[in-house]
């Protein structure tokens, strides 16, 4: 009886001790770093200190309680021995890990500044913070860390295209948040194997705007060319790894769609290579991207098919009767035989690319016709019926300026659309080459930009169907042999199934880069969004500059506030591609700038309609409205205690050149 009254004892005493020891080294948190700046020093029993042990304990028993990992406090009557403080855990760890990492945060913030009237220490589960400032929704940049993981990355080039999109996505995320957790993580495939995962959060109380700032100031800051790392400031946070670094299953990640390759109709291209440089490992890029984007639009076909099924939210055809309905799929329909007999049996010689919806291949029809064949991939979800109608009436769509849909095939698995072939390949294959952009003249750039402009306003408004193209950019623009441009993939959310008509998607088409915010943010989906990409896809034109390579080099700004700066600056032709060597009209490119710039506007209201942008373009004669700060105008750090421009007051002094108040100086200084 003894013996077995000691062996539960020591049974129970075992037990005891390794549930305490795995919930210590469970919830201890992990330090990163700590700050005091030296100013002036506290002693050990004045009235401040005392007042700093209060402030501490109540953050301690907020972060026991029901603080959703956010709280503020604020201790002792009146200035100098008022303190304020706060803490923020991170947004996916729960209130027994954020509650212990806030304990032992009072407890070290002490011992690691004992004596100063302001602090902050970092750790990976939670930020703690204490001052004899207010420090409420206050943005701090300084100090910035930057923590690299060892291990350089593979693949640098492609890695740190993917990490800037996949940041610039996160902090977009993160600071949309309006209340609650600004907090974010998106996930994006480098190899088939490796995925890359980052983390974005802002303290709670930040507003929107600021939080962007400071995202964007980490961001910058972020070490390059390592397999991970991290950068933080007393507000803000972003992490990347290879691996998972935050609890997966607590928190909903986003996935983020490359930004690649081209659903060329036709030419091979690289989608990530930027201008100036030139890529190697192209094709493993392509190889390695296209599974994913397939993946995710597969899952979302498959969603709002779905929805279709069971909602019946879907409108079959509007418009024709019956009766010419079925004449028309019928002469739309071409033989698997021929288009296999037309592509050499889909060889690979004949690949021109691979789009988000399926491989394209050239071919030529019997009778000489050269075609481009998308072939989709096999279960887009869509029904039979469903189907013919969509590729009916996107092959009604026609106009100079859209790659014509000449019909489709539909046999066993199989699902073709038949295009008819443009020789030139995309803009992007121009646009982004050292060499081939030099052919783009002035001319050319602007015949271009007016031709989008003319085949996204028969788009929206002139077709008898609204159709929003979602998926506007460079490599969705092919040229002709006269170098004119026709627009493809447009119609594909119809013909994949997912409603065109609805205003709001959960599921994002679209290349980042070239998504409105309000797309990006929310899945809010309008003719707007599609003039964001026109406005993002006419600055890459004029500037001859990829949105998507700014991150690397130029300290988290984007085309857009790039371009901005200079028509603030009163600087608009210095923006203008070097290599456009020949003459150029300053009219022409200073419209087209502020075209650019008007459509990148975050407001979708502030947006000017594809309608009234193919006026800006003929008549010389419309006044144009002046552009506000494009979305997501990115400050550098050393920025931020500037003003940033709310008033339509200070928006309407800003074209310097064409008035002779030079007075913008008052409104930025520099
Ligand atoms: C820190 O502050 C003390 C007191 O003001 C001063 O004597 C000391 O030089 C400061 N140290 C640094 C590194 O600034
Ligand atoms: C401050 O604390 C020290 C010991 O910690 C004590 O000796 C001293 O009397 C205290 N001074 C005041 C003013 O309370
Ligand atoms: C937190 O800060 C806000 C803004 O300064 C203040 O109104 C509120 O009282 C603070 N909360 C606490 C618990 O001190
Ligand atoms: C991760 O989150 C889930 C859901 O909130 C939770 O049940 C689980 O304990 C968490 N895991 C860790 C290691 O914190």
């Amino acid at each position: 009886m003894n013996s077995r009254f000691i062996i539960s004892l020591a049974l129970f005493l075992f037990l005891n001790f390794l549930s305490n020891s795995s919930r210590t080294t469970e919830a201890a948190p992990t330090y990163l770093e700590h700050h005091c700046p030296n100013t002036t020093l506290v002693s050990p029993n004045s009235t401040y200190r005392f007042t700093l042990n209060a402030l501490l304990s109540s953050l301690s028993s907020a972060a026991a309680g029901d603080a959703d990992g956010f709280a503020n406090a604020t201790a002792g009557k009146d200035a100098p021995d008022r303190a304020y403080g706060l803490f923020l855990c991170r947004g996916d760890v729960g209130t027994a890990t954020c509650s212990e990492c806030v304990a032992t945060g009072t407890k070290d913030i002490l011992r690691w500044c004992p004596d100063k009237r302001s602090s902050v220490v970092w750790y990976d589960e939670c930020i703690l913070r204490y001052s004899d400032q207010t420090i409420y929704s206050v943005m701090e940049t300084v100090p910035i860390y930057a923590m690299p993981d060892t291990g350089d990355v593979a693949e640098p080039d492609r890695f740190m295209q993917l990490l800037g999109e996949a940041m610039n996505y996160v902090a977009v995320r993160a600071s949309g948040i309006e209340s609650g957790k600004k907090f974010a993580v998106v996930e994006a495939s480098f190899t088939s194997s490796q995925k890359l995962y980052t983390l974005a959060q802002c303290s709670s109380d930040l507003k929107g705007s600021d939080c962007n700032t400071c995202l964007r100031a980490v961001i910058a800051n972020l070490p390059q060319r390592k397999r991970g790392g991290r950068s933080f400031t007393p507000t803000c946070t972003v992490r990347f790894e290879l691996f998972p670094f935050y609890n997966t299953s607590a928190v909903e990640a986003t996935p983020l769609l490359p930004s690649s390759p081209p659903a060329p109709v036709n030419g091979p291209k690289d989608g990530f290579t930027c201008a100036g440089k030139s890529n190697k490992s192209t094709t493993i890029i392509i190889a390695a991207a296209i599974p994913v984007g397939i993946a995710v639009i597969l899952l979302f076909v498959a969603c709002f098919w779905h929805r279709s099924k069971t909602t019946k939210t879907y409108e079959v055809v509007q418009a024709e009767g019956g009766t010419s309905e079925l004449t028309t799929t019928e002469s739309l329909l071409y033989h698997l035989a021929t288009i296999q007999a037309a592509t050499n049996n889909f060889s690979h010689q004949n690949k021109l690319g691979e789009g988000g919806f399926g491989a394209v291949f050239r071919g030529r029809l019997p009778n000489g016709q050269e075609i481009a064949v998308k072939k989709l991939s096999k279960s887009s979800g869509q029904g039979v019926g469903e189907f013919k109608n969509e590729v009916a009436l996107v092959a009604k769509l026609q106009h100079q300026n859209l790659a014509r849909l000449l019909g489709f095939c539909l046999e066993g698995e199989e699902k073709l659309l038949v295009y008819e072939f443009v020789p030139n390949k995309s803009l992007d294959y121009f646009l982004f080459d050292p060499d081939k952009r030099r052919q783009l003249d002035w001319s050319r750039r602007y015949k271009i930009i007016s031709g989008i402009a003319r085949g996204m306003l028969y788009l929206h408004e002139d077709s008898r169907f609204r159709i929003i193209h979602r998926d506007l950019k460079p490599s969705n623009i092919l040229l002709d042999s006269d170098m004119n441009p026709k627009i493809s993939d447009f119609g594909m959310a119809r013909i994949f199934g997912a409603d065109q008509t609805r205003a709001k998607t959960n599921h994002i088409v679209g290349t980042f880069g070239y998504l409105s915010p309000e797309y990006a943010m929310r899945g809010q989906i309008s003719a707007k969004s599609d003039v964001y990409s026109f406005g993002v896809l006419t600055l890459e034109i004029i500037c001859g500059k990829k949105n998507s390579c700014f991150f690397q080099s130029d300290g988290g700004e984007n085309l857009a506030s790039y371009a901005w700066k200079h028509w603030r600056a009163g600087t608009p032709l210095e923006v203008l591609d070097p290599f456009i060597s020949n003459a150029y009209s300053i009219d022409e490119v200073v419209r087209c700038l502020h075209i650019g710039l008007l459509g990148v506007q975050e407001d979708p209201a502030d947006r000017p309609t594809m309608a009234s942008i193919v006026l800006m373009l003929t008549s010389h004669s419309v006044k144009l409205s002046q552009p506000r700060q494009p979305a997501f105008f990115l400050q550098r750090s050393t920025e931020r205690q500037l003003k940033e421009p709310e008033s339509d007051e200070s928006t309407s002094r800003s074209m310097p050149w064409s008035n002779n108040e030079m007075s913008v100086t008052e409104v930025y200084p520099r």
